[in-house]
């Protein structure tokens, strides 16, 4: 019979099994993947692992602390946190291509993950440990369509914590490899990983960088960060957080319309509302969210982020529309 209880113990034995007693190291984005497989293996085998959090910036509101805070506490696991938000903001500076500021972003976390796992094999070294093993979040969805190959691949270069250079060659530790999500999730309830971890809706690895229209710059980064908040709090208090698969929140940062706010004629932003109802990403729907839903998150936005006079909606289903702008 299927519980994440078995799951737990018979993966632990065999986490154990295959590292022995070296050491271990993974990469943690904030999402459900890689936090449920960190808490597996901490479980197993304790303090030889060490996690990696690279922080770019470009999260949203609570998510880093969720991370550096919440899931430490539940977890006792050793992170070592990683604070690159100037380097990508610098990186990043006077770019507007979607795919140039993909490609930045993607390089960029690359070359801050290696240096910091560099850094864990020689802190290892110095006690005289070899750091062998990889985590990685792998559910058995990816197991399948890595054999067949990703059809959206070509559409939009993703991201994720992927190749490491030639000279840290790490045998890799996969323990959610037979599991589907809901599994994942139910394993992560388990363990005591937080739920606003495990219940996290996708979000892209290169974040609030593609949801901003134009160039990222930090002011632009709080404002979307601001409104993306309420937008998310308002959902969560409409009981919407199921049926609704992701809502991205994108800041049109080059379009400016004229407005009426408080005393007098602004010239703000429009943010774009883009909830999507659908099974697996590849196809999606607009989700027909309530009217008075919308209209509490667009008077909150309105209100209390000056900079942005304008809500709209994003009422175009995948295909042919993208889930994310870009
Ligand atoms: P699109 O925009 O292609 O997005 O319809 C499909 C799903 O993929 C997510 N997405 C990403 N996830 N790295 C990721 O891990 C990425 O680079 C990336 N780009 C898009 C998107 O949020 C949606 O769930």
């Amino acid at each position: 019979e299927w519980n994440p209880g078995n799951v737990i113990a018979d993966q632990v034995e065999r986490i154990r099994a295959q590292v022995g007693d070296a050491r271990v190291i993974c990469g943690l984005s904030g999402g459900v993947d890689s936090s449920v497989a960190a808490a597996l293996v901490q479980k197993a085998v304790g303090d030889q692992l060490t996690c990696v959090f690279v922080d770019h910036g470009l999260l949203r509101s609570g998510e880093a602390e969720q991370v550096e805070q919440d899931f430490v506490a539940s977890t006792g696991v050793q992170l070592k946190v990683v604070d690159a938000r100037e380097r990508f903001l610098h990186a990043l500076a006077g770019h507007t291509d979607p795919e140039t500021k993909r490609k930045i972003i993607g390089r960029e976390f690359i070359r801050v993950f290696e240096d910091a796992a560099r850094e864990v094999v020689a802190e290892a070294g110095e006690h005289g440990q070899e750091v062998k093993f990889l985590v990685q979040g792998t559910l058995y969805p990816d197991v399948v369509e890595s054999g067949g190959g990703e059809g959206a691949a070509n559409i939009k270069s993703h991201h994720n914590v992927g190749g490491l250079p030639d000279d840290l060659q790490f045998e890799l530790v996969e323990p959610l490899r037979t599991l589907f999500k809901d599994e994942v999730r139910a394993v992560g309830l388990e363990l005591g990983v937080p739920e606003s971890i495990v219940w996290r809706q996708p979000f892209p690895g290169p974040g609030l960088g593609i949801r901003i229209i134009g160039e990222v710059t930090q002011e632009r980064l709080d404002v979307l960060r601001a409104a993306d908040l309420i937008a998310r709090e308002e959902l969560t208090r409409a009981g919407l957080d199921r049926e609704i698969w992701q809502c991205p929140v994108v800041l049109l940062a080059d379009v400016r319309s004229v407005g009426v706010q408080g005393d007098g004629r602004t010239y703000g932003h429009p943010v774009v509302l883009r909830p999507v109802s659908s099974e697996d990403a590849m196809t999606a729907d607009w989700t027909r969210v309530p009217y008075d839903v919308l209209a509490t998150i667009s008077t909150r936005i309105t209100n209390e982020v000056p900079e942005v006079n304008r809500v709209v909606v994003d009422v175009t289903s995948k295909p042919p529309g993208t889930i994310e702008w870009e």
